[in-house]
């Protein structure tokens, strides 16, 4: 038996790190030696619940399970693992180290069997290695960031050049991130999602429940709203009460405004809006509203939906998350043409262009309203239900390096949670960094433009709220009229 024992004090309470650790599906998170780990067993972590993972071992992807044999919160957490040619027995004991600090001990026994157990000898000094990098990235994720995290000359210089900034967008890209860690709590805070039915969305929900929210989730479909409760559910252990479901069909702006007044209802103070529905279209269609259909759900449905939720996330001090895209990157803004006529559909371009546009307008927004932090992101390339409907071919052929749907829910969930991500409004991030909005010559959006697009916008909506704070921004300080 080979027995490896780390001790760690981190500056969290003994709470936060037992709710933490006790999920083992967060190890795919703080162990660089899992790749994936999926909580098998639905429902709030009690003893009997298993966890399947898969390991990354000397290039080769090799599946482990554990199960919880013994849980005494929020002390002690105890698991059984068993891998082909090895059992593992964990144990994860947590004290309270003084000033909102933990000390955890973790202890890990391994046996092997068969013809493995031969190599024992020469495994002992690799299995430290590995179970010392676990416990650092244990450490890393229970550990607040002292500042919001910039990125490196590397990184920077990477992301000015188309290539290898599209190469991070697969999963190569995320797991080279880093911190992976999604440990903030979220108790007690209210988030609206839209689009919580399948894959980013999906993701970000069920991380986001886990990490305690209140999550009112808007869709189209009642049927797979309930659905993804019950999934968001299982994944997280919630209770039912902390979801509720809002039917909405977002690429009509009067379902948009029908739907506003009610989430407000619902959350008079609300700490996140993640913007996340989106769509591409092979096709060029309209709305029942005469309204291009990319245009109408990747851009007027989340500048309508902050705009008539200001005043609930100006209540929390909250934060928006637009969910855009990396292929904006591809496309300049055309506001002269934004319900796409003047030319054949591209619906790359037309979703591309929405996305653009509603990144640039966000960054507008932030300097006009302070009290709420505005981010825009954009989560590299995933796999999801949407990615292979729309994008059949590039699916195909990319499928064995897109990240899968945590990976690309990742940024949402640690711009929603994470507390140095209460700053920093405006910006465009990926993979926790704030990147440039635009690469290509051409692909800035120039001051004539951006008034051009808040026109065409007051030309749809003459009263918006938000456009309005833009207009008085823009004029300067009103003056005082008493
Ligand atoms: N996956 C990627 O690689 C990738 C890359 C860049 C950007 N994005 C962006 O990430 C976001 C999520 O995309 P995804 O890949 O997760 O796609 P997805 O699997 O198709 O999920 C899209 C979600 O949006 C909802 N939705 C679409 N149209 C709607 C409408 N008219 N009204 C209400 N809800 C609507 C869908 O509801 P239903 O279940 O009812 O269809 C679904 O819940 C999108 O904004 C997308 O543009 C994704």
């Amino acid at each position: 038996m080979i027995r490896l024992e780390e001790v760690i004090t981190v500056p969290r309470s003994l709470w936060e790190c037992y709710r933490y650790i006790q999920d083992f599906s967060t190890s795919e998170q703080w162990d660089p030696g899992v790749y994936r780990a999926v909580k098998q067993t639905p429902g709030p972590v009690r003893v009997g619940t298993q966890f399947d993972l898969v390991l990354n071992s000397a290039g080769r992807r090799v599946p482990m399970q554990y199960r919880i044999t013994r849980l005494s919160p929020p002390r002690e957490i105890v698991m059984q693992g068993e891998a082909e040619g090895l059992r593992a027995l964990d144990t994860i004991s947590l004290d309270d180290a003084g000033h909102g600090r933990t000390r955890i001990r973790y202890r890990a026994d391994f046996t092997f069997t068969g013809p493995v157990a031969r190599l024992e000898p020469v495994l002992h000094p690799w299995l430290r290695r590995i179970g010392r990098q676990a416990v650092a990235g244990l450490e890393r994720a229970l550990t607040p960031e002292a500042q919001r995290p910039v990125p490196g000359l590397r990184d920077r210089l990477a992301h000015r050049t188309v290539l290898p900034a599209a190469w991070s967008f697969t999963e190569r890209g995320y797991l080279r991130m880093p911190n992976k860690g999604l440990s903030h709590r979220v108790d007690g805070k209210t988030f609206v999602i839209t689009g919580p039915t399948s894959g980013l969305g999906l993701a970000t929900a069920c991380e986001l429940a886990r990490l305690g929210a209140r999550l009112l989730l808007v869709g189209r479909d009642a049927q797979r709203l309930q659905d993804a409760a019950s999934r968001i559910r299982d994944f997280s252990g919630c209770e039912a009460a902390q979801l509720e479901t809002f039917e909405a069909e977002l690429s009509r702006l009067s379902e948009v405004e029908r739907i506003a007044p009610v989430l407000q209802a619902a959350a008079p103070k609300l700490d996140g809006l993640i913007n996340n529905a989106g769509a591409l279209f092979a096709e060029h269609g309209v709305t029942e509203e005469g309204h291009e259909r990319a245009l109408a759900i990747n851009l007027l449905a989340p500048w309508r939906l902050m705009s008539l939720l200001l005043p609930t996330l100006e209540a929390a001090g909250g934060r928006v998350i637009n969910v855009a895209s990396g292929g904006m990157y591809a496309q300049a803004l055309h506001p002269e043409d934004m319900q796409f006529l003047a030319e054949p559909y591209d619906g790359s371009k037309a979703y591309a262009r929405a996305k653009r546009a509603l990144v640039d307008l966000t960054g507008t927004v932030a300097a006009a309203v302070p009290g709420v932090t505005f981010h825009n992101m954009h989560p590299g390339w995933a796999a999801t239900p949407g990615v292979a409907r729309s994008l059949p071919t590039f699916n195909a052929r990319l499928q064995r390096w897109l990240r899968d749907a945590r990976m690309g829910a990742d940024t949402i969930v640690w711009l929603a949670s994470a507390p140095v991500a209460a700053g920093g409004s405006g910006q465009f991030w990926f993979d926790r960094r704030p990147r440039p909005v635009a690469l290509l010559p051409g692909t800035a959006v120039t001051p004539a433009q951006r008034g051009q697009l808040q026109e065409f916008l007051a030309s749809l909506v003459p009263d918006d709220p938000l456009l309005a704070r833009l207009d008085r921004h823009a004029a300067g300080p009103i003056p005082d009229q008493t």
